[in-house]
């Protein structure tokens, strides 16, 4: 029998704290050994020269196949998704299961587990979204549900249906404490764009364009704010997540000033994209509504400055895919009445990684290794993955990304791999390219071929992440 499954062979490792030479020698799906030379005594070996070898990607920030209002399909299902996301050198994925209003959290992961079984070419795992924090919900089913690996889930400040009110806030803040979940928050001031949509809406201005018009720097700020605040009431650590511009930075700035643990994520949308794209001819600019939307190149420089400087731990996708050339995607019959009913998000899975690399590493913005925390290592250890997920180091999960740092690429719809028909970062030249990705020491895209199963990834439950640890201040 051989040593090893697999060796990978002369290229470059990064991690999120070292550089370093070094063949990667794979057995039973983990890293069994790394060193100059392991020899060729393996099953298989692949050839890494001039190549990076980094952790595969985990995208903690995805929605796919979620219930987004009568009549509207999201473009993704699970494996559509995740070969987008292998595709794009992602390992694991995080996808959010949404409790609709009445709805059990039992009977929501239920559902949500029945189309995810058999139909994953990366790992996954569930954040959930609490939209109806009932007693029974809060006291009974997220405690167990805490206990049983679903360590994190997500709130929203906006959104009919979804927001929850201030005190609704504070109660699951307060599960949270209790049971040691990581809280991931939507900063939007619902009632604010409410009132600025129905101003717009009377003005006749309808087109997608005023969807930014709609929810301006002040209403992700104000709520960026209260979240903080409410937070710091329960003494609780809270993930501001898809940040997009300078001001809401500055409240988390603050809120690290007092000592208060406020983790922090941007996205790709709020550093390549602007307002601007939102306003296309007819309906096109409906491929860019997304929440919060793309903002300005001020608020472009901020991020890139937030990322540089350490005030954003993770960098996801906030993919959210809806087909535009579909009434049941962008192009709903009541979307083209007013920007209010064009679903948000965009897609992204397939691209996060590449438009960071390009444009942070290839550019010289940050090192290669700032560039695995972003994209991976702090998505472990964020969500209790760590350190079998998020790293390249014996024992690990052998999770990795075979990156040709030199290849160049204009990005374009054809290149993609996923269920939606358009990509928001179409034309965009990058430098930099996963070519194979590995997931538990198997192949799921090789040289660009996609040559794994749906049914290779697995399901994650996940420890509760020391970053949600509380400060016991009150
Ligand atoms: O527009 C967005 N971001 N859609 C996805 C849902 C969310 O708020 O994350
Ligand atoms: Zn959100
Ligand atoms: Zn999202």
């Amino acid at each position: 029998m051989a040593a090893f499954d697999l060796i990978i062979k002369g290229g470059t490792v990064a991690t999120a704290a070292d550089t370093f030479n070094s063949d990667v020698g794979i057995r039973d799906g983990r890293i069994a050994a790394l060193a100059q030379d392991l020899g060729s005594d393996a099953a298989e070996i692949i050839n890494a020269n001039g190549k990076l070898i980094l952790p595969g990607g985990i995208d903690s920030h995805v929605h796919i196949a979620q219930p987004s209002g009568p009549g509207i399909v999201m473009a993704d299902d699970f494996a559509s998704a995740t070969r987008s996301a292998a595709f794009g050198g992602n390992t694991t994925v995080m996808p959010f299961c949404l409790q609709e209003k009445g709805q059990g959290l039992r009977q929501a992961l239920k559902h949500y587990h029945a189309l995810a079984e058999g139909q994953c070419y990366v790992d996954v795992s569930f954040h959930m979204i609490i939209s109806d924090p009932t007693s029974t919900v809060l006291g009974q089913e997220l405690p167990a549900l805490v206990d049983d690996g679903y360590t994190s889930f997500k709130v929203f400040m906006t959104y009919e249906g979804l927001a929850l009110a201030d005190k609704e806030m504070l109660e699951v803040f307060a599960c949270a404490r209790e049971t040691g979940a990581m809280v991931l928050v939507h900063a939007e001031n619902c009632d604010a764009i409410r009132f600025l949509t129905e101003q717009l809406e009377a003005a006749g201005r309808t087109a997608p364009k005023y969807h930014a018009t709609s929810r301006p720097i002040a209403v992700e700020r104000e709520a960026t704010h209260r979240a903080i605040s409410l937070a710091e009431l329960v003494d609780v650590p809270i993930t501001i997540v898809h940040v997009s511009n300078g001001e809401a930075i500055d409240q988390i700035r603050w809120a690290r000033g007092r000592g208060l643990k406020v983790y922090a994520e941007t996205c790709p949308q709020y550093l390549v994209l602007t307002e601007k794209d939102l306003d296309g001819l007819n309906m096109e600019g409906a491929k860019y509504v997304c929440s919060p939307p793309p903002r300005d190149e001020e608020s472009q420089d901020a991020c890139w400055a937030g990322l540089e400087t350490g005030v954003f731990d993770i960098f996801s996708s906030d993919h959210c895919p809806f087909r535009y050339d579909d009434p049941a995607g962008k192009l709903t019959d009541k979307g083209r009445t007013s920007f209010r009913w064009v679903p948000n998000g965009i897609p992204g899975v397939e691209t996060r990684l590449q438009v960071l690399f390009s444009e942070g590493v290839a550019k010289g913005r940050i090192d290669i290794n700032k560039f695995v925390a972003l994209t991976s290592t702090n998505h472990a250890k964020m969500y209790g993955l760590y350190p079998r997920k998020g790293t390249i180091a014996i024992g690990s999960d052998a999770d990795i990304a075979i990156w040709d740092p030199e290849h160049e690429e204009t990005i374009s719809q054809g290149l993609m791999h996923g269920g939606a028909d358009y990509t928001p970062y179409e034309g965009l030249k990058v430098k930099g390219w996963p070519v194979t990705t590995i997931v538990r020491g198997k192949a799921v895209v090789r040289d660009g071929e996609l040559v794994g199963e749906a049914d290779a990834g697995e399901y994650l439950p996940r420890e509760r992440s020391p970053y949600a640890a509380t400060q016991g201040r009150s």
